[in-house]
This record gives C-alpha cells, structure tokens and sequence, in this order.
C-alpha cells in the first residue's frame, strides 16, 4: 500500500506521540508510565515500529531483537496495534512486513510473538500472515517484592 509508510521511533516526543495507540492495547500504563517504560526498555533493545497512513499515526509495534538456546537469534514483538478508525486497511500487515525484512536484515531466524487466548480476531490475522501456533505459553503471577 502505498500511502502507509514505517520507521522507528527514536525521539522520545515519537514515543509520546505513540502513547494514544499504545494505550488502546496497553491501558494500563499512563502516558508517563509509558514514556519511563520504553526508556527502561530501551536499554535492552526495545524499539517501537510507527505506521504513518496518509501522514497519520495508525500503527505502532514495539519489538526486541532477542537470541534464546530454543530459537537462536529472532525478533519477538511485544506490542501489535492498528488505530481502531484504521482496521482491516492492510496496515498490520505492512508493519509485519516491515519486521520481517528488519529481523531478516539483522540476520533473526524467526519472528516470535504471544497473542492472549481471547484475541480471536488477531489470531486470524496473524495466522493469514504466515505464522504458526506453535506452543501453548504458561504464566504465573508473583507476590510483589519489598
Ligand atoms: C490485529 C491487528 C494489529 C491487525 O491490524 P490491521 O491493520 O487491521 O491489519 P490488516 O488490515 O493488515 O488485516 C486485517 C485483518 O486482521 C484481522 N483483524 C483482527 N482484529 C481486527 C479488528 N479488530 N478489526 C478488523 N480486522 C481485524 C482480520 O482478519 C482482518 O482481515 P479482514 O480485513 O479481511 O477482515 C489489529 O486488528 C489490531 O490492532 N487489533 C487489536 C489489538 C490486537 O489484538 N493486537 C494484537 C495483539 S497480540
């Protein structure tokens, strides 16, 4: 699609910027809250993929370029979202594409990624793109530390 460009916010007005599409998948973080986190996510390797439509802001990912004795060198995306006004318009599909050529320029064997269970629509979509299930993801919440 021609009107929808990608390229990765660097500046932290960018990361701003994304915060009202972030917060449509990431409610729980407050603006500040999500400017801190990216900082302190950053340090590890952590970007975030913006997707401009005819100039305006309809996508972000956030990814890390990662290396694990189970997948070797891969990129594992974090956060996937299309502005709800801007679905179904080709635009995730481009920001996947985008990573794609990014993990394959960076030498990654694999693109990685978690979708919760009730994300029945997402998986469509990600499996339309060419990914496979390929495990069953456990999780258990921990007591806070003092
Ligand atoms: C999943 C998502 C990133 C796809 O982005 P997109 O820009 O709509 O993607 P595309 O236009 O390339 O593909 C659209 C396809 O995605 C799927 N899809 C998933 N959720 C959708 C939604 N809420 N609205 C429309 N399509 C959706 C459909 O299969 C659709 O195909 P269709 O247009 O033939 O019906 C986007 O729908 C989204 O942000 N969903 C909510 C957040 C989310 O679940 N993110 C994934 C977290 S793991």
């Amino acid at each position: 699609m021609k009107n929808v460009t990608c390229s990765l916010a660097t500046t932290e007005k960018q990361i701003s910027a994304c915060y009202p599409l972030m917060y449509q998948l990431r409610p729980h973080l407050n603006q500040s809250e999500f400017i801190e986190q990216v900082i302190c996510q950053q340090q590890s390797g952590y970007q975030i993929l913006q997707a401009f439509r005819d100039k305006t802001l309809s996508g972000v990912a956030g990814f890390i370029i990662g290396h694990k004795l189970a997948w070797g060198k891969h990129m594992y995306v974090d956060d996937l979202i299309t502005d709800i006004q801007q679905r179904s318009l080709g635009v995730g599909a481009i920001m996947l594409q985008w990573l794609e050529q990014n993990a394959l320029q960076h030498g990654c064997g694999q693109l990685r990624l978690d979708s919760g269970v009730q994300r029945f629509a997402a998986h469509k979509f990600y499996l339309r793109e060419g990914f496979v299930i390929s495990s069953h993801h456990f999780a258990k919440s921990l007591p806070p530390s003092n």
